[in-house]
């Protein structure tokens, strides 16, 4: 699908993973709208982003916030691109220093992490369904639009490349109306001791991937989630150097950091590539994390 034309909407989006991915979108050509929570620089980032970018103050947990940002994105062109990058990420023991971990912290991260995620799916995905199909005819973002549009009727020739194959980027008459990318970690297949809570509301995001692209399948929406590595964010960056440096030795190639642009990267191919659907894909320059 093409990312010009499209209104998209990405959570977290003041800070780290959710800025590199706004700041890709919209220089794509795409209209964001950056939901952040009130008191984070969300604002400042969306007047970065130039005149088609919108801040919403909110959090991912509460129905209404997010009604309102998906809302404004849908008054800013039709909303086709989600991406959920909201998150936090507190280590807890289970059993820690001073007893058992309280239910409400745990309770917290996966309201945030988890439930949040779904609830921003929920009510951006109605939004996403109302919208007309786009790529039927090849052109534009919302050339070829129009209900009743099929496989068949929008059939069109993809000349590509010289090598005769076509660009992920060039629709190759697949009518889509939409892509909903969540941020999963690889805490959620190898988490490390003090991430329990972390690591099952990551282990959430991926396990719900496949059910909601099976169930948007015959809406035309795709739903995929990236598991990242380590990645250079102001959640790390508060770290000393020399944890930094030994964290970023320990990712086998390339042995750095993960810089926030390689996600919003992922993020534009997903859109891109009609294929991508109902995965967790790991991001992690084949990082495996030890126990701690
Ligand atoms: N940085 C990494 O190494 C890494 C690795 C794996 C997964 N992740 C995941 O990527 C996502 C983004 O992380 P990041 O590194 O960019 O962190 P970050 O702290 O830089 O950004 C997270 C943003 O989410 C916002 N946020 C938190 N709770 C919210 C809520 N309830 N409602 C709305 N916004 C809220 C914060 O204000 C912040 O701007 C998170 O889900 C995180 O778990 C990060």
């Amino acid at each position: 699908m093409r990312i010009d034309g499209c209104s998209a909407l990405v959570t977290g989006a003041a800070s780290g993973l959710g800025l590199a991915t706004a700041r890709s979108l919209a220089a794509a050509g795409a209209a964001v709208v950056l939901l952040d929570l009130p008191g984070s620089p969300g604002e400042e980032a969306a007047a970065a982003l130039g005149g088609r970018a919108r801040f919403v103050a909110g959090d991912v947990t509460r129905a209404e916030d997010v009604q309102a940002a998906v809302d404004a994105a849908t008054a800013l062109g039709p909303l086709r691109i989600v991406v959920n990058c909201a998150g936090i990420a507190p280590g807890q023991r289970t059993v820690g220093r001073d007893g058992p971990l309280p239910l409400e912290d745990f309770d917290r991260v996966i309201r945030i992490n988890l439930a949040g995620t779904f609830n921003v799916i929920r009510l951006a995905a109605a939004a996403i369904q109302a919208t007309d199909p786009v790529g039927a005819a090849g052109t534009g973002a919302d050339a070829g639009a129009g209900s009743g549009s099929s496989a068949a009727e929008s059939s069109v020739s993809n000349p590509g490349g010289p090598d005769g194959i076509p660009a992920p980027s060039a629709p190759a008459g697949i009518p889509e109306r939409g892509v909903i990318i969540n941020t999963a970690s690889v805490a959620a297949f190898d988490g490390q001791i003090g991430q329990a809570a972390y690591a099952a509301s990551k282990g959430g995001v991926a396990a719900m991937t496949l059910p909601l692209a099976r169930e948007f399948a015959p809406s035309l929406i795709r739903v995929v989630a990236i598991a990242p590595g380590i990645f250079d964010t102001p959640l790390l960056q508060g770290l000393p150097e020399s944890v930094r440096e030994s964290l970023a030795a320990s990712v086998p190639h390339p042995a750095r950091l993960g810089d926030p642009a390689d996600f919003a990267a992922l993020v534009r191919h997903i859109v891109e590539n009609p294929m991508l659907n109902g995965d967790t894909i790991r991001l992690d320059g084949a990082i495996r994390m030890p126990p701690r």
